[in-house]
């Protein structure tokens, strides 16, 4: 049973893998004395080319492991696949719990953009939602989105392929068409999945310069700050929290990224959250 959270407690981050690193770098420069407890279920990841319902499952499994095993105060759904498929489901589930979830940056994209047309990277499976599809209505007339499904490459970062990786986005980057600051190029790209500011150096090579990438960690983690001050759960009593980290999967990828992103030597512990939904 859910008792009602305390400023005390950490804060729960999740992705399919170690994608999330990039919002959990946002969320702890942004409240550094908070505890955070971050869990990759990589043993189910890729989630980007599955069905709703097995999203929804690993997430109810997921966010019921953050709750029940770690007494979360919070959770941010650090995955836009996980975000678009099952938020809804998390908060009706936990309706008193403050769950941020996150969704490709394309209105900060529309605003920034001078040519009006903006390129999309993410998974199918947030390319297919109801969240998208609404999303990306709301701004019509804005700017000029270019979608691109970007199948396998969550996978190739996951696993660390840099090979994979490097093929994936050259064929993805070249399938939105030009780039650059000229008329009819786009000049933003929005980067829809946690897993994708991991290769930002590749793909600002690939664009070129004068394109900005747009990530939604920083504004999730805005989000999180006013969330947590409104249900009075903000942390300040310390110079600095912890971060803890779990992996459903393998422990040794979580670790290294996490060094490698965050500066974090912290050992990860291997989880089971089968069962727990
Ligand atoms: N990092 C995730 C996202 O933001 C999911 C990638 C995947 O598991 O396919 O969509």
């Amino acid at each position: 049973m859910l008792t009602a959270p305390h400023a005390a407690a950490p804060i729960g981050v999740f992705d399919s893998g170690v994608g999330g690193l990039s919002v959990l770098r946002a969320l702890r420069a942004q409240l550094p004395q908070e505890d955070f407890v971050y869990l990759s279920d990589a043993a189910h990841a890729p989630y980007g080319e599955r069905t709703d319902d097995y999203v929804n499952a690993r997430a109810a499994g997921v966010a019921n492991y953050l709750v029940a095993q770690h007494g979360v105060k919070a959770l941010v759904v650090a995955c836009n696949t996980a975000t678009a498929a099952a938020i809804q489901l998390l908060r009706a589930r936990w309706p008193t719990l403050p769950i941020v979830g996150i969704e490709p940056a394309l209105k900060p994209a529309a605003t920034a953009s001078q040519t009006k047309r903006v390129g999309v990277m993410a998974t199918r499976s947030t390319l297919q939602s109801a969240k998208f599809k609404t999303l990306l209505e709301s701004l019509q007339g804005q700017a000029q989105f270019v979608v691109q499904a970007c199948d396998g490459l969550a996978a190739a970062i996951e696993n660390d392929d840099a090979q994979m990786t490097q093929a994936l986005c050259e064929t993805y980057v070249r399938g939105l068409g030009d780039f650059g600051r000229q008329p009819g190029a786009i000049d933003q790209l929005v980067l829809g999945c946690t897993h994708y500011p991991l290769v930002s150096g590749l793909l600002q090579s690939l664009v070129g310069p004068t394109v900005d990438l747009v990530e939604a960690g920083a504004p999730v983690s805005l989000q999180t700050q006013r969330v947590l001050a409104q249900a009075e759960l903000l942390f300040c009593e310390r110079a600095a929290g912890t971060t803890q980290l779990l992996s459903t999967g393998a422990v040794d990828a979580l670790g290294g990224n996490a060094r490698r992103w965050l500066g974090l030597e912290v050992l990860v512990e291997g989880v089971q959250t089968d069962g727990m939904s």
